[in-house]
């Protein structure tokens, strides 16, 4: 495995996300919904930088991008505990590849009549992306390589690792 991210640089950029999403929601309540599993350590630094009120929401989603009959969709394994309408809500996301899983989320919260919804993203592989959508907050853009460790997996394993490789 090649390093990719060591945790000094990440530490910076989770840093640098949390003090602009504070300063863009001063004064101003938010629900961060945190997608389960590969957000949740990225969550966890990210949440100690922001300094405006905040409720914790988490989220589990599978796709179904090579699905015959449901793809493009989602399922819902774990879903939201409160309500969100009125509400501003972030989306806290590992990895944006296709765009797929953001959208298809995009359209069921949208369902709930949030106040508005932003997207957060630590890693973004850009050239990779089938359908329009952007994040709002994005903590690195990576090339087309598979990434692992610091809350992303392969297979289920690595999630532990405090630095982010390329397999
Ligand atoms: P999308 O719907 O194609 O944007 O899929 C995003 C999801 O694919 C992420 O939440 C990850 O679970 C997974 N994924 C995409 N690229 C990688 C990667 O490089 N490493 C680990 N997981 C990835
Ligand atoms: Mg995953």
């Amino acid at each position: 495995m090649e390093l990719l991210f060591s945790k000094e640089r990440i530490a910076t950029r989770v840093a640098q996300l949390g003090a602009a999403i504070s300063q863009d929601y001063a004064n101003t309540e938010i629900v961060a919904i945190v997608i389960l599993k590969g957000a949740f350590m990225f969550a966890a630094d990210l949440l100690r930088h922001i300094n405006v009120p905040v409720t914790l929401e988490f989220m589990q989603i599978a796709s179904y991008h090579n699905g015959t009959c449901s793809s493009g969709e989602v399922e819902i394994i774990l879903d939201l505990h409160n309500d969100i309408a009125g509400k501003h809500v972030i989306v806290i996301e590992d990895i944006l590849d296709s765009g797929r899983t953001l959208k298809a989320l995009q359209s069921l919260l949208a369902k709930c009549n949030p106040a508005s919804v932003k997207l957060c993203t630590l890693l973004d592989k850009r050239e990779r992306r089938e359908v329009k959508i952007e994040a709002d907050y994005v903590g690195m853009e990576i090339e087309d390589r598979f990434t692992v460790g610091y809350g992303l997996d392969h297979n289920g394993r690595y999630r532990q690792l405090e630095q982010i490789y390329v397999i």
